[in-house]
């Protein structure tokens, strides 16, 4: 019989819906491999949660899915918590090698983190903000051995593994680059092809690459808490505030609305073009980079020459690459698809499968 792993679900959207897919496709898989059965036993949502004792049915789990698909909300909140108090289900619902894994998109989870923390449970986070957020929050969640992060930075690739690896086995690291956003990958590229810049984001956001406010993308603050987090396991002492981060957008197009934004987007083609030429010029490629080292993060467009690891990677793509004391001559590279339900959910179900 397999051991049965309690697991609190935060969050139950793309990705939160891709891992228990997952969970439920690859049972046998994990049966045999590791002997364990992920036992999900509450999943929470903005507005509520629900929650089964002796862990829901896979055909349970199914139901839930296409609720969580058309846009069903959890509101059951009578069994000992109240809606919306996470800390209170990861009390009621936990157990012994339970694992809380935060899939939400905010920084409210931070108190039942480390509650779950304290009573010994296991914590995935694919969600940045609880690690972006103050360096306190950031040295209480990670001085635990039961905390895991590795989708947080390149969603399914082996970032976070990695640079523990370098450092638990003393290797100096001395500078990580990388493209840690497909948003502002596409976008560097579309640039680079002489597509204009509002043309470009209109047609990321019609793919649907960025969020609906394209600008919380261009923003870059989320390559800024990538960035951060790789920086804070470099030992690095910083805030968010810290990191130096370009927006491709002014500060005074945040009072617009959306509609607003795109449609004063044009206003931005000329000096875009104008740098895409000059990059072109020097013989140069422009790319959103997040340089990581000397104890500073920073994150922005930069022209870099065509045979820098950074410049090559296609667009959608993440890559980072790591120079260390051992990897003097040629990098570590880790590099390939960045983001996505399916491929995040997978390192975060690593991760789980880590902690068992
Ligand atoms: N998608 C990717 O490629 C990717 C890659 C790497 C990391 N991530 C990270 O993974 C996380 C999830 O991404 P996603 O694409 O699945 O986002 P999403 O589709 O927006 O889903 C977020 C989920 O979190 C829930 N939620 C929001 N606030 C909550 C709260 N206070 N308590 C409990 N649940 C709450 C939402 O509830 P409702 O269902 O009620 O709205 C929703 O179920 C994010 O932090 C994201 O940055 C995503």
């Amino acid at each position: 019989m397999p051991d049965l792993v309690p697991v609190i679900l935060l969050g139950v959207g793309n990705v939160g819906r891709a891992l228990v897919r997952q969970i439920i496709d690859l049972r046998e898989l994990h049966a045999h491999r590791l002997r364990t059965r992920f036992d999900l036993v509450a999943v929470a949502d903005s507005d509520g949660a629900i929650f089964e004792p002796a862990g829901f049915s896979d055909a349970t789990l199914e139901t839930l899915l296409s609720y969580k698909a058309g846009g069903g909300k959890f509101r059951q909140h009578e069994l000992g918590y109240d809606q919306g108090d996470l800390t209170g289900l990861v009390d009621v619902a936990g157990d012994d090698g339970a694992i809380v894994v935060d899939l939400s998109a905010s920084a409210a989870t931070i108190p039942a983190l480390e509650s779950a923390l304290d009573r010994g449970y296991g914590v995935v986070t694919a969600n940045k903000l609880p690690l972006a957020a103050d360096l306190l929050t950031w040295q209480r969640l990670t001085d635990h051995r039961r905390m895991r992060w590795e989708a947080t930075v390149g969603a399914g690739l082996p970032v976070i593994i990695t640079l523990h690896n370098l450092l638990d086995t003393g290797d100096e690291v001395q500078r990580i680059e990388g493209a840690l956003s497909g948003t502002l990958g596409y976008l560097s590229s579309e640039l680079e092809k002489g597509t204009l810049f509002s043309v470009a984001v209109r047609e990321a956001k019609a793919c649907g690459y960025t969020e609906p406010d394209p600008r919380q993308d261009l923003g870059g603050l989320d390559a800024a808490r990538k960035a951060l987090i790789l920086a804070r396991m470099l030992g690095y002492p910083l805030e968010l505030a810290d990191v130096e981060v370009e927006s491709l957008y002014p500060a005074d197009m945040d009072s617009l609305s959306v509609a607003e934004f795109l449609a004063a987007l044009p206003a931005l083609d000329e000096m875009y073009a104008a740098r895409t030429a000059q990059a072109r010029a020097d013989g140069k490629r422009l790319r959103y980079v997040a340089e990581v080292g000397g104890g500073q993060a920073r994150v922005g467009l930069q022209p870099l020459a065509p045979g820098n690891r950074v410049a090559q990677v296609s667009s959608s793509d993440s890559i980072v690459v790591f120079h260390t004391a051992r990897y003097s001559d040629n990098p570590l590279v880790v590099s390939g698809r960045g983001a996505g339900a399916v491929n995040t959910a997978a390192g975060v179900l690593s991760d789980m499968m880590a902690l068992v």
